[in-house]
């Protein structure tokens, strides 16, 4: 099997489509120097704690419990809640989301999102829940939000708890409250593609004292601090150094958001009227991290498929990505022995055209109008 490999820029790399925003060599030095002096590495020691702590504050949540990444974050949160039987999901979503719930020992049900929003919203998860329905657990997708008092409201009239993957969502606001206390808990994910980032890491972020005890109870085998009744233990521990390079990206976080601001701002201005070239804009959040720069491609209005886009645009070292395709639902693994795979129409209809061109740290100016001249050559390169 050979592995495509995209051909170098200018620069002599291809351009990825998300890159940590990350310390010169000489603050890197800074900013490690105490763990050095203290020779505490890892372990979860007083950087770990010392960045929890800055988290709560910034979130305005009682308790932040970190760990390796949000994806055993995601499936520590559900079994730490007692969560046993069938959650309901979108399959327009990272992997991540729905294999946490396996992990969890729970069964992921598929329903279909708002073709419009992205989301999944209170009317296509109504359509699933059923008496085995112990949970939903909504994704926060692209720096926006799912309209999230809906799907409040609709927890509290069924009774089904209301979880968040919020892992693409830090520092987002809905209606200009900050992600990060809404529903029973929400997960955070700090890998290096996220607007803050801690190489790698997640964290979830709760208001229930008892969940948050079990959290830390479940994430090591010891040194978890207050005793609380757990069904497993794990090893989500964070190292010191990633701590410091969380909390150094914490301090960046309004200047990082502000560098992807103006960076989405050009590539509006770039591929503004370009037909069937539709650039997603936020709807739901009040306040948005600016981590994503999310198009569809309309194959018909464009001239091409968003796939060709997609290998042109990898032809010139430029690392655009395809989300969320092929659906998860359609994976052999999530359907049941001779079941067929559920139809999600909207979902799938989506995954055909989203496409997510590169932001962060690696992308300059000029890059924005070689990316968008690329866009508009594909109509023709095939
Ligand atoms: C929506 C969503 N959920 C979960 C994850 C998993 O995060 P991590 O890589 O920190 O495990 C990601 C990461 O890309 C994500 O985008």
């Amino acid at each position: 099997m050979t592995v495509a490999i995209p051909s170098l820029n200018k620069s002599g790399l291809s351009l990825p489509v998300g890159q940590l925003y990350f310390p010169s060599k000489s603050e890197y030095d800074e900013i490690l120097e105490g763990i050095f002096e203290r020779r505490y590495f890892t372990n979860h020691g007083p950087s770990a704690y010392e960045f929890e702590y800055e988290l709560a504050d910034f979130l305005n949540v009682k308790h932040v419990i970190l760990t390796t990444n949000a994806t055993i974050a995601l499936a520590m949160m559900l079994k730490s809640a007692g969560i046993e039987g069938e959650v309901i999901v979108p399959s327009f979503t990272f992997v991540a989301t729905v294999f946490a719930i396996k992990w969890a020992g729970c069964t992921p049900i598929f329903a279909d999102i708002d073709e419009n929003s992205h989301h999944i919203n209170a009317s296509r998860i109504q359509e699933k829940i059923s008496e085995n329905t112990k949970a939903i657990l909504v994704p926060n997708l692209w720096g926006d939000t799912a309209d999230i008092r809906e799907l409040e409201a609709l927890s509290k009239s069924t009774g089904v708890s209301l979880f968040f993957d919020s892992a693409q969502a830090f520092g987002c606001e809905y209606r200009g409250k900050r992600l990060g206390s809404y529903g029973k808990a929400e997960v955070f994910s700090f890998h290096a593609t996220k607007i803050l980032s801690a190489g790698e890491g997640g964290c979830v972020a709760t208001n229930d004292d008892l969940l948050a005890s079990k959290l830390r109870n479940m994430r090591s085998s010891y040194g978890a601090g207050k005793f609380a009744e757990v069904p497993l233990t794990s090893n989500a521990r964070f190292s010191e150094l990633q701590a410091e390079i969380g909390r150094w990206s914490l301090r960046h976080f309004a200047r990082i958001v502000d560098n992807n601001r103006y960076l989405s701002h050009l590539y509006v201005a770039e591929l503004d009227g370009v037909p069937g070239f539709k650039i997603r804009e936020i709807q739901n959040a009040s306040f948005s991290n600016s981590t994503y720069l999310i198009a569809e491609v309309n194959r018909e209005e464009f001239g091409v498929g968003r796939d060709n886009v997609l290998k042109h645009l990898f032809n010139h070292g430029v690392n655009a990505r395809r989300y969320f395709a092929p659906g998860i639902h359609r994976m052999k693994v999530m359907t049941d022995n001779a079941n067929e795979p559920v139809s999600l129409p909207a979902t799938e209809a989506l995954s055909d055209r989203v496409i997510q061109l590169p932001l962060g740290s690696s992308v300059h100016e000029e890059d924005i109008s070689r990316i968008g001249n690329l866009v508009r050559q594909s109509r023709s390169a095939f």
